[in-house]
């Protein structure tokens, strides 16, 4: 639903804007005036809003339809405006900020009073993150401000990567959407909890607890919540896992995410076997009457899997399959891992195994 260019603000009722200059001028005084702005970032396109404005931030809970639980990234155009938001920079968080920002890392560390509690869902830790997208940094320089970004989707949607995507959920929600590229990453930051003595992943990403351990030189662990998720399901592949029948440490991981319209399942096993048990499935489905959409990557294609998957949510979503049935990666891989965990809770657990 990308619009043509020249054809700027037909039908919507959201102000579009493009990368241009003048236009991030633009957003930047809507967010310093306590509005929203949806902008993209090289992982997903966000929902921004002035992370120190209580009441936008407030705006943002309700334009998504967000728990009030649910934290919000805070996103910084310097590093050291980290400063501004945490007292505490341990050499463990300096040497993650120095190999990995800007970029797609998100780091949970003690927050400093000035950041209000709405923002970080009554936490006393903030997660901040310097993107690598530079109309995402732009933006953040010219509101000279703390931006706190959500992923730009109606709560429990797939996260958006495509402009189109985020006006399909948001206009008229929100006051401007910037008109930036598709996301190069296609999944959220990788969290990172770095106020325990183990720094653990929180919410998986293409940087890996591998890749963190390599720069900090010690342990990184993944949330047992992760892990416990996936061994649920391995216990129980009939019932899946409730919602609230684990407690993850990042409040965003307990609610019911990313789920297309569609029916999802899930196959996994030996790939030849997947191939075949998805082709018999879809052509069941079909005599039966129903339309069905097929999701499988390139073996080891982890990277490739991670920028296309939620557009393919979306895109069958507006085919309006009544199914939707995906091939599992392997989770060995830790980018691997991070699509799985979006593959399995946009499919509500629902996994069938060959
Ligand atoms: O790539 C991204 O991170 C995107 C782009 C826009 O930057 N943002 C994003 O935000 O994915 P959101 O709100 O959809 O996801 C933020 C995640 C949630 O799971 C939330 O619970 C967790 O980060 N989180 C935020 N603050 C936290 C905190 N203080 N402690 C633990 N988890 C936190
Ligand atoms: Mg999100």
């Amino acid at each position: 639903m990308i619009r043509p260019e020249g054809c700027k603000n037909f039908n919507m009722k959201t102000l579009l804007l493009t990368t241009e200059r003048e236009d991030i001028e633009k957003a930047a005084r809507i967010i310093r005036d306590g509005g929203l702005v949806a902008f993209p970032t090289e992982t997903v396109y966000g929902l921004g809003a002035n992370a120190l404005d209580e009441e936008a931030v407030a705006r943002v809970y309700k334009a998504k339809g967000r728990p009030s639980d649910n934290p919000m990234i805070v996103h910084i155009s310097r590093a050291s405006d980290i400063g501004q938001l945490t007292p505490m920079l341990s050499p463990d968080i300096v040497a993650l900020i120095e190999n990995f920002w800007p970029g797609p890392l998100t780091l949970v560390v003690k927050k400093k009073p000035g950041v209000p509690d709405i923002t970080t869902g009554g936490l006393d830790t903030v997660a901040v993150r310097l993107p690598e997208s530079q109309v995402a940094l732009d933006l953040i320089n010219a509101a000279c401000c703390p931006i706190a970004a959500p992923s730009a989707n109606l709560s429990g949607r797939p996260s958006p990567t495509r402009a189109g995507d985020v006006v399909q959920d948001l206009d008229g929600k929100i006051d401007a959407i910037i008109q930036g590229e598709d996301c190069r990453v296609g999944i959220e930051s990788t969290v990172v909890d770095m106020t325990g003595d183990v720094p653990t992943v929180l919410r998986p990403g293409i940087i890996t607890a591998e890749a963190l351990e390599a720069a900090i030189g010690k342990r990184v662990v993944y949330d047992k919540s992760l892990k416990e998720a996936r061994e649920h399901v391995a216990l129980d592949p009939a019932h899946g896992v409730g919602e609230s029948d684990f407690q993850p440490k990042s409040p965003g991981m307990k609610y019911r995410h990313y789920a297309p319209k569609a029916d999802m399942l899930v196959v996994e096993g030996e790939r030849e076997k997947v191939k075949a048990e998805i082709h018999r499935l879809k052509e069941l489905n079909e005599k039966l009457g129903n339309s069905v959409g097929v999701i499988m990557f390139e073996e080891k294609a982890f990277i490739e899997a991670a920028h296309d998957f939620f557009a393919k949510l979306r895109d069958l979503d507006r085919e309006g399959v009544d199914m939707i049935i995906a091939g599992a990666l392997s989770d060995a891989d830790g980018v691997g891992f991070a699509v799985m965990n979006r593959m399995l809770k946009s499919a509500g657990y629902n996994i069938v195994r060959v």
